[in-house]
């Protein structure tokens, strides 16, 4: 431990320099004249990446694998969240490792995301709750979290060269707001910018995100570092604020002191930037421990959350859960092979690996056949698989993408599974009506190709070391489906509201739908979907009612009863409906939930606490959030498709979100307004304008200055014109 300014009064400005760039690839300068050791950082973002080399090519030290990020926000279990990072950060501690690079933050606007297993949640208060306590666990163990890729990175295809055109309401309510969330609730150490540009600027030299957003607008005062090499220009970067340039061995010092030889960069900035590389160094080495991490209580952390995490989309006719009497017929190499994590970055080494077909193995008499090779099935494969269908009582169906389909680094094609696996879904439906299809992807997929011929449809994610035993226990019943989508499933890709603008052009990807993402497009377009955001099955039935909204605490309730035969858990999920807003909202946002777990028959009342961004949207002309007065409906429900709860409730609001129309402005604009209609309603009924006048809607669109020209047009006089005008600017005036 040391004191970070007196340090830094010591240092040369070399030395200084020297820190604002990585010692290699995982690690940051220490000072040896000054027993400053260098700190280790590693990904992430589940679990614990440890790099065997000092450069980007080493293969990863054994940890535990959890699940990853996208089935850690269906688990919508922030406790478990919370204890799953909390292990984490023992492991980190026990390997040596200061700061880990996760969670990942980014949004999710169109399923063909490369990287959208590692982000949480197509929605931003899903994916900032979540967040919030991945990073609050972490650091609990002392050790820092690193929430990326801060912002826009919402693609892979082009990801170091595209410009991501976001509109400023856009960037902030669906963007921005996850990491606004845990900067705001859980304080990360570090934040990672990320390789794209965003609206000009690459995002880690973009004085708009680094300087007005994150740390004049979010009060960020933690270390801001770059994705690794997106670094464009390295004086632009911390000129623009940028703490720490990653990975190294630096190649541009010399750059940065020229920059200060030339007066381009100043001395305080150089202070400011090497000042908070060596606050990150004293507060990792402050809280350094002596970890023995209990890998076994790990592993069943891992096993809990993926099982957590399992979203049972249908289940016609009861075939799960399955029984040990039943003679089960497993087909799938990731049976055998587990699909459990995704390509990239974040690919670790499991410690234990735990194997979907030993888990069932040893519950039930199986027969096991591959069905496929990665993405392809040939005859013998897809006979043999047939063969046993036809034998058993119930069948296993594993089935889902593979590294080639789905990795960081590129994006998807499509949503559907490889041809040939659907086909072989399809004909081991017709051998066996009892069918249980297991689906590992990292995001949404097409299930209408194979959908009216399978009963049961269980989506798994990439769910860590610990999926094969998590599943055999959801399989059985020994644990009830909880898990809810983070994400909605289409019908088809071509719903998706990115389908014509993703993933751009070659220079940019504009954001063109704006905040209508995900479910806030489908459900505003009520669009059918497949399986809705939040949906999720479980082997009880739930009820919710009686709600309740105290104001002055602003905390919504309603009872949660358990009326099945078995204990379960449920996500009661609060949307919030505007009636009327200035600005064009979604049909519903999400604004708060609550995972409860009840006995069977059992009730419970339950609190969700609104936080305060719970009625607001983002108004651009104020630059900031703002609440409007009206009434909102509050709509508990099991899905966004689901409500099963509502009430109306009125909320008073001292900010005025309208802009007040001006005097260049349209007639119309006038009128739709209450505060200048009574201005201009008289005038407009003074000239003649009725509905069934023929330049009534012509005159609706004139600007007040055509509207003044034309007056004499209408029989009236010049000075009719002139005393009009002076009416209108008079009233604004006044108005003003
Ligand atoms: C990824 C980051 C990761 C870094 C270090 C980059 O390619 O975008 O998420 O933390 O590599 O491995």
């Amino acid at each position: 431990m040391f004191d970070p300014k007196a340090t830094l009064a010591q240092l040369t400005r070399e030395e200084k320099v020297q820190l604002l760039c990585g010692l290699d690839a995982w690690h940051l300068h220490g000072i040896e004249r000054l027993d400053i050791p260098p700190i280790t950082l590693t990904d992430g973002p589940h679990g614990v990446r440890l790099s065997t080399s000092s450069t980007l090519d080493g293969s990863a030290s054994p940890a535990t694998v959890f699940p990853v990020e996208a089935a850690m926000g269906a688990s919508w279990n922030t406790d478990l969240m919370r204890q799953a990072a909390a292990a984490i950060g023992d492991e980190c501690q026990a390997l040596g490792v200061s700061v880990l690079l996760g969670p990942g933050l980014n949004g999710k606007r169109t399923p063909l995301g490369g990287r959208n297993f590692e982000y949480f949640s197509e929605d931003p208060f899903l994916t900032g709750a979540m967040a919030s306590a991945f990073v609050d666990g972490l650091q609990s163990r002392g050790v820092g979290a690193c929430v990326k890729h801060f912002a826009g990175n919402e693609q892979e295809t082009r990801r170091f060269l595209v410009n991501a055109e976001i509109d400023e309401r856009t960037l902030q309510e669906l963007y921005v707001e996850p990491f606004a969330k845990a900067i705001r609730e859980a304080n990360p150490w570090t934040v990672m910018g990320a390789y794209n540009g965003v609206n000009g600027p690459h995002a880690c030299q973009s004085p708009d995100l680094l300087q007005r957003i994150l740390r004049d607008q979010l009060g960020y005062e933690g270390l801001v570092m770059s994705d690794w090499v997106a670094v464009k220009d390295k004086v632009a970067s911390h000129l623009n604020g940028l703490d720490l340039e990653m990975p190294g061995p630096a190649e541009r010092d010399q750059q940065l002191l020229n920059a200060l030889n030339s007066g381009e960069l100043s001395e305080s900035i150089l202070d400011e930037h090497a000042l908070r590389v060596l606050e990150l160094i004293n507060r990792c080495l402050d809280n350094r421990r002596d970890v023995q991490p209990d890998w076994s209580a790990n592993h069943e952390i891992a096993v809990q959350l993926a099982a957590e995490s399992a979203v049972l989309l249908k289940n016609d006719g009861d075939v799960l859960p399955l029984s040990s009497s039943q003679r089960l017929a497993v087909i799938g190499d990731f049976a055998k092979n587990p699909r459990f994590q995704g390509g990239g970055s974040s690919h670790m080494t499991a410690r234990t690996l735990s194997k979907a077909l030993k888990a069932i193995d040893t519950r039930a008499e199986i027969d096991f056949a591959p069905g496929y090779t990665e993405m392809t099935v040939s005859a013998a494969q897809k006979n043999e698989a047939v063969a046993l269908a036809h034998e058993a009582d119930a069948v296993v169906l594993l089935t889902g993408t593979t590294d080639a389909m789905e990795s960081e680094g590129f994006d998807r094609a499509d949503m559907k599974l490889a041809p040939d696996h659907i086909d072989l879904i399809n004909a081991v439906a017709a051998a066996n009506k009892n069918l249980v299809v297991v689906i590992h992807a990292g995001s949404a997929v097409e299930t209408r190709q194979f959908e009216a011929v399978v009963p049961a449809l269980l989506h798994t994610w990439l769910p860590g070391e610990g999926g094969g035993e998590a599943l055999a226990r959801v399989l059985f019943g020994e644990t009830n489906p909880s898990g809810k989508l983070s994400e909605s499933f289409p019908v088809q890709l071509e719903h998706n509201p990115t389908y014509e603008t993703f993933p751009g052009t070659k220079e940019t990807v504009a954001y063109s739908e704006g905040i209508f993402t995900g479910y806030r497009y489908y459900d505003t377009k009520e669009l059918p979907v497949q399986y809705p955001f939040g949906h999720g099955l479980s082997y009880s039935r739930f009820t919710l009612s009686d709600v309740a909204f105290d104001a002055d605490q602003r905390r919504v309730s309603v009872s949660v009863k358990n009326i099945g035969d078995r204990a379960g858990a449920e996500v009661v999920q609060l949307y919030i409906h505007d009636e009327t807003s200035t600005y064009r909202r979604p049909f519903h946002e999400l604004k708060g939930f609550a995972k409860v777990y009840l006995e069977a028959g059992a009730e419970q009342r339950v609190d969700i606490d609104l936080d305060e961004h719970a009625f607001a949207y983002f108004v651009p002309h104020l630059g900031r959030f703002a609440e409007e007065s009206g009434r909102f409906e509050l709509r508990l429900g099991v899905s966004s498709r689901d409500i099963r709860a509502t009430l109306w409730v009125d909320v008073e609001s001292d900010t005025e979100v309208r802009l007040l129309p001006n005097l260049s402005d349209t007639v119309a604009d006038w009128l739709n307004d209450s505060r200048t209609a009574v201005i201009m309603q008289p005038i407009f009924d003074r000239l003649g304008f009725k509905t069934e006048h023929p330049m009534y809607g012509i005159a609706l669109g004139f600007p007040i200055p055509q509207l003044i020209d034309f007056i004499p047009q209408m029989g009236f006089t010049k000075a009719d014109a002139e005393s009009t005008l002076r009416e209108l600017t008079d009233g604004w005036q006044r108005l003003n």
